[in-house]
């Protein structure tokens, strides 16, 4: 990862949080963003290093506002002198049974989770050919086999899934690379923000390896995704699940 330049979204929760520290230690150089502004300073607080290191940048942005992901994009461009890779991983979860599901939740999911990554991805392609050793990662879910209570999110990976696809044949020939992350039940503050904790514990109690992921074991999936040693794997699907899906 020595000096490649990666744009990171959805930087300020638990597997963002992860994957800077881990991108940094590295030795890459990251745009870091996320609508949480707080969580942002924080990020350059916690692991932001020496500042006249100057490999961490923070943008706080709502990336469904208008504009955003091609201001974001530019904004990596600018503060890295280019880019290398860029990791679709901001995403909100919204449970509700199918009947209760409103428009207004379905359509918010969509644009956070798959309308962002679709314009960060075009905006980012352009910087992105040609670059030796360019990639996208995406973090979709193990929600993309299709669970009750959760279309919209169901949906909004299933097609940041079938995205990953698009993208890996349309821009292979230009030299990026596509592949998807898909963690199972990771221990980070969406278990709270969705009410899943309960059940995620129960499950991961029977899983193959008993337990829920840790930030740091889907942070590691993406960095080897985003490095060389990854070089021949496109278009493809990483389960971090601790064997959930074959369960
Ligand atoms: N934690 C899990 O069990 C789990 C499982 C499967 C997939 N995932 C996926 O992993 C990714 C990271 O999730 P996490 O567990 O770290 O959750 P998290 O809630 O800790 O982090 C998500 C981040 O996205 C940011 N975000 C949300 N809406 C945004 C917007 N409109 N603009 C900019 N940023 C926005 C949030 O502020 C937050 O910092 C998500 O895409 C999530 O769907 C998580």
């Amino acid at each position: 990862m020595n000096g490649r330049r990666i744009l990171v979204t959805g930087a300020a929760g638990g597997i963002g949080t992860s994957l800077v520290a881990e991108l940094l230690l590295q030795g890459a150089r990251v745009l870091a963003t996320d609508v949480d502004e707080s969580g942002c300073r924080l990020l350059e607080r916690r692991i932001g290093g020496r500042p006249e290191d100057g490999r961490l940048h923070t943008m706080p942005l709502d990336l469904t506002e208008s504009g955003a992901p091609q201001r974001i994009v530019d904004r990596a461009i600018d503060r890295l002198g280019g880019l290398d890779g860029l990791v679709n991983n901001a995403g909100v979860e919204h449970r509700a049974a199918l009947a209760e599901h409103g428009t207004a939740d379905w359509t918010r999911v969509l644009e956070i989770n798959l309308s962002a990554p679709f314009r960060l991805a075009r905006a980012a392609a352009p910087a992105l050919a040609g670059q030796p050793g360019a990639a996208i990662v995406n973090v979709c879910s193990i929600a993309v086999t299709g669970f009750a209570g959760q279309a919209a999110y169901d949906a909004s990976k299933g097609g940041l899934l079938s995205l990953t696809r698009s993208l890996a044949v349309e821009l292979g020939p230009l030299g990026v690379r596509a592949n998807a992350v898909c963690p199972g039940f990771i221990d980070t503050p969406m278990l709270d923000a969705s009410g899943l904790r309960g059940l995620a514990e129960k499950v991961a109690a029977r899983l193959p390896l008993g337990r829920c992921g840790h930030p740091e074991e889907v942070a590691a999936a993406i960095v080897w995704l985003l490095g060389t040693s990854a070089g021949y794997v496109t278009g493809q699907a990483l389960f971090v699940d601790g064997g959930m899906v074959r369960a």
